[in-house]
């Protein structure tokens, strides 16, 4: 073979080169522009999440991942801690050429900057679990949110503590109410205060109702805050305890128990139902933690990026409210209810 070629004329070799060359060029410019088609939108969502060390945010990101796997497009999962990383993120998806983003904000007062940089960078914007608001306190109508009901979920919260009070003999003068307040955050407040209002509803006394404030919301502040407040009030011989979340819930629940409280003194109710709630009922005894309205991060994730990609693909504009609802889990129903819940 290497001879015969040797013994062709060198016009007809280069002819050959060339055709060969030409074709391969062809066929790689016709494999180009079919790729192009596909290439100049090859789908890419951002989604961004406010506290991504907490089990909520990463379930959230698994279920997202779900989406992302079935429709093929590619998430970007980023944590945004604070406003400076927010606003990085989001240059950062404008540069990768992603069209769109989910965001849980780190501080819902962005949402007026937020909604600049993605009109900026041509992103559809979709926020999740903490609705933005503009310099005024006021909601952003205009970006969809999905939410739970916080309220009404708040309510569930509160009317469980009180079946639970009921279902112990407990005297309510004896009963000490601690809300794990974070009231620069709407959803934290509806929810706490959903659970006050049910509890004056089933005529707690109010002068028992004591807030203990966060700093931070995560479980260190929460400890911190319910310290100063279990050293205040060091009447009382029982407590009940609620929050925005199972881990403000817990970081309570961890110093009552430093100041002997065990769950036949103590009644502790968290939204949430991840990791954090199951960690809890997984120990060999139960603890002060008696539940969890379990919320669903499939709905959150998985429902919210398949939104986003709808709006991207086909223009179609999601909701511009959606609200989620919770079930009360506790350590004997636990399978029961997350089975409901498809997780
Ligand atoms: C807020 C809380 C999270 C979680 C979500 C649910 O963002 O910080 O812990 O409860 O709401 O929407």
């Amino acid at each position: 073979m290497k001879a015969k070629l040797k013994n062709q004329p060198s016009y007809t070799l280069n002819q050959k080169r060339r055709s060969t060359l030409q074709l391969a060029g062809l066929s790689l410019a016709s494999l180009f522009c079919g790729a192009s088609a596909f290439a100049a939108d090859p789908i890419k969502i951002g989604f961004l999440v406010k506290q991504a060390e907490e089990p909520w945010f990463q379930d959230e990101w698994k279920y997202a991942e779900q989406a992302a796997r079935e429709k093929g497009f590619t998430l970007v999962k980023i944590g945004v801690p604070n406003g400076e990383k927010l606003m990085a993120a989001i240059d950062n998806l404008g540069a990768q050429k992603a069209q769109g983003f989910i965001v849980c904000a780190p501080d819902v007062k962005l949402g007026s900057a937020i909604e600049r940089a993605a009109k900026r960078h041509q992103l559809k914007v979709f926020s999740v679990d903490d609705q933005l608001q503009d310099g005024k306190g006021q909601v952003i109508a205009s970006i969809p949110y999905m939410g739970i009901s916080a309220y009404e979920i708040g309510k569930q919260v509160g009317a469980s503590l009180l079946a639970e009070i009921k279902a112990r003999g407990w005297k309510m003068q004896e009963v000490g109410a601690m809300r794990i307040a974070y009231d620069q955050l709407p959803t934290a407040r509806e929810r706490t205060m959903g659970a006050v209002d049910a509890l004056k509803a089933g005529g707690f006394p109010v002068t028992n109702l004591i807030d203990a404030n966060l700093v931070k919301s995560d479980t260190e502040s929460a400890y911190n805050a319910a310290n100063i407040v279990l050293t205040k009030q060091s009447g009382f011989k029982h407590w009940i305890i609620f929050g925005m979340n199972d881990e403000a819930v817990l970081g309570a629940v961890r110093a009552a128990e430093a100041r002997k409280f065990t769950q036949e003194s103590m009644l502790a109710i968290g939204i949430g139902g991840s990791k954090s709630a199951l960690n809890e009922f997984a120990k060999p005894k139960q603890t002060g933690f008696f539940g969890s309205v379990l919320i669903s991060p499939k709905r959150h994730g998985y429902e919210t990026s398949m939104m986003m990609y709808e709006w991207i693909s086909s223009n179609r504009q999601p909701p511009a409210l959606t609200l989620t609802s919770g079930t009360l889990m506790t350590r004997s129903n636990q399978h029961d209810v997350r089975k409901q819940f498809g997780l």
